[in-house]
């Protein structure tokens, strides 16, 4: 019998469940529900519930963090469609208790052998959206499905069949869908017109949306996962599953061929290693930024007593954004797929150049972005990427972060596959040369080039104490990924708050340009006061969704997100 060590009583308990329906109703508006519940040996904290779940039955059949993770990651393919994925790539950071080691899976979308620096231009030399946003083109070489076969074929230890079959029977059986899911559906309605096999697996058969309670089923996606089943990531990049996507991919437009998906490889990535007040910062290297910029703005940081600060203060959230800043202009000037650029990771993360850009930090008025670095400006990105944690009873842990770029990405589900294909090209520096005050970024690290990894923000995270995993956290959100992850870190290690109150915390971004901050609607009330100090702001609903563990007195208290949704289970 599973026996769940929380340590709320029962009078608060009635609270907490009150509070979490409060939350999923009217998530923008919660503070912290209070004490983080934590597990005895394992936990999994993701998006979706019946995905967590998943994850924690492969745990008890024997698998360790890595089998969880991998099952956990098929599992919301099919239950979180938007950003789930099996046509998509991401971030795996592991750490394996027993030898000490870390390792990164880059299991990101590479552009195909046919890309080139001007393909998303217009005849006017201008980025042409229609292009880039969504359908065909914009789709990268998926990844997914090679990382997590890598991940478990090297660090995993039950059959790849155990773990691909709790997803094939979601998919078979179908799950029932419940609000947020179906809101988010219907929200798809003009991009369900425009891609009718989108439409055809999302919608119910007389073309209306499936409600909340109602059961959703995606036989296409059970033979993909089939297929993956039987044949492993061959039966994904090779045969019949390659073959449609390359058919349907091509016949409208698009630039995919068989050799690009058989060519695809997932890279292990040796993890960036940074100090943070005595703690380890473990992170994923490029093709991500987040490692880089999360480590960096930490050592900035370092130098300030945070923890004699107050959390919700305008002159806290002004150092932050400030930090944020130079981080942020560090990331656009230097970062790019470090197996076609030259980056100096060693140097970027290291305490002398934190030393160096903390000139560049002004505690009492805001630093000017302008002044800071004209020529870099950052466009906007989409708004669905997931993120989870995964922590077993050897104390093994994975941080987990992956993404189809926008929600449901680019839209197209090629013809009797049954999953989304990302529009993760969009990541690329699209108009070389051109940066503008719109939003463009031109600068050539992160320039398109056959076979090369679009920048991602991406920032599974462990932080170690003891060189024991303490925290596993993650975030989507495009850019804020960075900042959230950071926030996170900060709550726990400055502020002393548990990983509940930790993820609870209204966020604020600042991503050097457009030079203002941006801040969840709870921290309004700061705004005046950060408008004097010579900053601007602007209220959003909620930033990022940040499923984290954390390890206390070998206890795993899970820090869930209700931003968007969140389950924990563990036992
Ligand atoms: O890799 C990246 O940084 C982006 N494609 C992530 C997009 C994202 O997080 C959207 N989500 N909420």
């Amino acid at each position: 019998m599973v026996k769940r060590n929380t340590k709320r009583t029962k009078g608060t308990k009635a609270l907490w469940i009150l509070c979490l329906l409060c939350s999923l109703l009217f998530p923008y508006v919660t503070e912290s529900k209070g004490q983080a519940a934590g597990y005895t040996n394992a936990a999994v904290v993701s998006v979706d519930p019946i995905a967590s779940s998943v994850g924690v039955d492969i745990l008890k059949k024997g698998g360790n963090a890595v089998d969880a993770a991998v099952a956990t990651g098929f599992a919301l393919a099919v239950t979180w469609p938007g950003a789930g994925n099996l046509g998509g790539g991401g971030f795996m950071l592991i750490y394996l208790a027993k030898k000490g080691e870390a390792i990164g899976i880059d299991y990101r979308e590479k552009a195909p052998e046919k890309a080139t620096p001007k393909m998303f231009l217009n005849d006017k030399g201008e980025v042409d959206s229609k292009k880039s946003d969504v359908g065909y083109l914009v789709v990268g070489v998926p990844g997914t499905v090679k990382g997590l076969w890598e991940a478990s074929r090297r660090y995993g230890k039950l059959d790849w069949k155990m773990l691909v079959e709790p997803a094939l029977k979601l998919a078979q059986n179908g799950f029932v869908v419940d609000e947020v899911l179906a809101r988010s559906l219907r929200g798809q309605a003009s991009e369900m017109d425009a891609f009718p096999e989108f439409a055809k697996v999302f919608r119910k058969v007389d073309g209306t949306y499936y409600q909340a309670g109602e059961t959703l089923q995606q036989p296409e996606l059970a033979r993909t996962l089939t297929l993956i089943l039987n044949n492993g990531a061959n039966g994904f990049y090779q045969g019949e599953v390659a073959k449609k996507l390359v058919d349907d991919v091509q016949a409208n437009g698009g630039i995919i061929t068989l050799k690009d998906l058989a060519n695809y490889d997932a890279k292990i990535r040796m993890p960036l290693r940074g100090t943070y007040r005595g703690y380890e910062v473990v992170g994923m290297p490029p093709s991500s930024s987040g490692g880089t910029a999360v480590i960096q703005m930490l050592n900035i940081l370092e130098a300030y007593n945070l923890g004699a600060m107050k959390r919700r203060d305008a002159s806290t959230i002004h150092l932050l954004a400030e930090t944020m800043r130079v981080g942020f202009y560090t990331r656009a000037k230097y970062l790019g797929d470090t197996d076609f650029v030259k980056v100096d990771l060693a140097k970027l993360t290291s305490k002398p150049f934190a030393n160096t850009l903390r000139a560049n930090v002004n505690t009492e008025h805001a630093t000017s972005s302008l002044t800071l670095g004209k020529d870099i400006i950052t466009r906007g990105e989409g708004s669905s990427t997931t993120h989870f944690s995964v922590v077993d009873a050897e104390g093994n842990a994975v941080a987990n972060t992956y993404t189809l770029e926008d929600s449901y990405g680019s839209r197209v589900i090629a013809k009797g596959t049954g999953f989304l294909l990302n529009n993760e090209m969009h990541d690329f520096n699209m108009n070389p040369g051109v940066t503008d005050i719109r939003g463009l970024v031109g600068t050539a690290p992160n320039l398109i080039q056959p076979g090369k990894r679009m920048l991602s923000s991406m920032a599974p995270t462990i932080v170690l104490k003891d060189k024991k995993p303490f925290l596993v956290t993650g975030s989507p959100g495009g850019r804020t990924i960075i900042n959230t992850v950071l926030q996170v870190i900060i709550n726990v290690i400055d502020f002393k708050m548990d990983v509940q109150a930790a993820v609870d915390e209204p966020r604020i971004h600042h991503q050097w340009l457009p030079d203002v901050i941006s801040m969840e609607r709870r921290l309004e009330d700061l705004a005046p006061s950060l408008k004097m100090m010579g900053n601007q702001t602007r209220l959003v609903s909620t930033q990022g969704d940040s499923h984290s563990i954390l390890i206390k007195d070998g206890e795993k208290q899970v820090g869930v997100d209700h931003r968007e949704r969140g389950g924990a289970a563990g036992y």
